[in-house]
């Protein structure tokens, strides 16, 4: 409601009978009546709304209320007299439908910690903070649906229930029924949750062409920091007959298709993220869209950092993985803009990774942006029957677990290649917020799982 107030506003027609539904966030009175300002969610902006005293339940609910209760407010909108808002709502009638008792109310007037709202991940959405990462969150979605769809991608739904480990990583969390036998699992054999959708969008490109799964993954990894959960979303494109560089161009433009779709349509909400959260959010945004990604190999990033004079906990040598220190030092100190770095050593990566000619590095990319580090990772697949079973030899993998997936290459083999963009880090990115668990409405962490 108040997003079409706005419209209305932005129409010049700010006059009207209008309703309003939603919660106070706060009252104060004056001797002939009470200004509210309420608030539906659709916008940031609070709905101005003067109460007067002839209303006929003023001195009975309306000198009652207070934050959080609940409101179906009817009146006529009117030009406003004061500083900072175009209109006001003149109450004709203000119905209570839920009251919020101000001594245990916690959201009161004052501004609170996001580490103290992060203990009522019930309430807290009704704030301006998380109500705007809500609403980023949701846009962002959409934006990169669109971008897909308008791409004659398909999106497929994989499965959340799994029996491969696709990174390897040993990061699953088991599944099982309530009293299953040992000797007799649920699915035949033992089954865990998703740790990316990767391998099954595979099977669907060697079909479709073209296609992406967005969903949910899960790794139980016992990193506490504030870019992992255990619990977070992904968006996992995978392409047949592409290459890596096809995949760089497709990852960077999701990256600022989506970005250029917030700073379009998000804007009243990341003025506030610009002011409060990040300063120079809007501005860091803008530079994604418009300027050009740099591109590094790994060996390449190597050297940058041998050279650099940062003081790093982990050294580095060509064959380590990079650490996140290391990412951040790239695209925030040397290259100020998101760095793509492409071809890492085929040790410290999946199984599934195509392997160069120098029989050393796999076809590999991870997009690192500034405040994250890596965004996006992903690789062009290895499609060679022989050299898949190689690679899954070496890593350990048991390949008749994992039949299904070299009769893609042993049925129509294509060059193939995908990523997955973690949807949190891209909605901490949009919104500046430095901790993760503020862009997800119910964080699940170590040792944490509310709601
Ligand atoms: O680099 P990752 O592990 O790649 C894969 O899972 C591939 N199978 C994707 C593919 O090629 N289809 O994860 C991809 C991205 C990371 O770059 C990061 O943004 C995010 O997923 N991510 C996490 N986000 C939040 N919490 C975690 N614990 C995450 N682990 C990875
Ligand atoms: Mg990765």
């Amino acid at each position: 409601m108040a997003e079409r107030i706005q419209k209305l506003l932005h129409q010049k027609q700010t006059t009207g009978q209008v309703t309003i539904k939603g919660w106070v966030r706060t009252r104060r009175d004056t001797g002939s009546f009470s200004f509210l300002e309420v608030n539906d969610g659709s916008c940031l902006a609070n709905l101005q709304v003067i109460a007067d005293k002839n209303l006929s339940n003023y001195d009975v609910d309306i000198l009652r209320l207070s934050a959080g209760c609940s409101v179906v407010i009817r009146g006529e909108l009117q030009k406003s007299p004061a500083k900072g808002q175009d209109v006001e709502l003149q109450a004709g009638s203000v119905e209570v439908l839920g009251w919020a008792d101000p001594e245990t109310y916690p959201l009161q007037k004052k501004r609170h910690s996001l580490e103290f709202l992060r203990s009522i991940s019930h309430l807290r959405p009704r704030t301006n903070a998380l109500g705007a990462v809500t609403r980023v969150r949701s846009r962002l979605a959409f934006a990169v649906n669109v971008f897909f769809q308008e791409r004659d991608f398909v999106q497929v739904h994989t499965p959340i229930i799994t029996t491969s480990d696709c990174e390897g990583a040993g990061e699953m969390f088991q599944v099982s029924a309530t009293g299953e036998k040992k000797d007799a699992p649920f699915f035949g054999s033992s089954a865990g949750l998703t740790v990316s959708g990767q391998l099954q969008a595979e099977v669907y490109a060697l079909a479709l062409g073209q296609v992406y799964t967005f969903g949910p993954t899960f790794r139980a990894e016992n990193s506490n920091t504030s870019r992992h959960l255990a619990e977070f979303w992904m968006i996992e494109p995978e392409m047949s007959f592409c290459d890596l560089a096809c995949n760089m161009e497709l990852a960077s433009d999701l990256l600022k298709y989506v970005l250029q779709d917030v700073l379009d349509n998000c804007s009243e909400d990341l003025t506030l993220f610009n002011a409060f959260i990040e300063k120079g959010l809007i501005r860091k945004l803008k530079d994604v869209v418009e300027k050009d990604f740099v591109h590094l190999t790994y060996t390449a990033a190597v050297e940058e950092l041998q050279k650099a004079k940062a003081d790093f906990e982990y050294p580095v040598e060509w064959g380590i993985d990079l650490h996140s220190e290391h990412e951040r030092y790239l695209t925030e100190e040397v290259h100020k803009c998101p760095v793509i770095v492409t071809d890492y050593p085929a040790a410290i990566k999946p199984f599934y990774m195509r392997v160069s000619d120098d029989g050393k590095t796999v076809a590999a990319m991870d997009i690192l942006v500034p405040g994250i580090g890596e965004i996006v990772g992903g690789s062009q697949r290895e499609e060679r029957l022989e050299v898949l079973e190689k690679r899954m030899q070496e890593a350990g993998v048991d390949s008749t677990e994992y039949d299904w997936y070299l009769d893609l290459r042993r049925y129509g083999t294509v060059p193939h290649a995908g990523f997955g963009l973690g949807f949190e880090r891209l909605v901490q990115f949009a919104t500046g917020m430095s901790n993760i668990r503020e862009v997800i409405p119910f964080p699940r962490t170590p040792g944490s799982a509310p709601c």
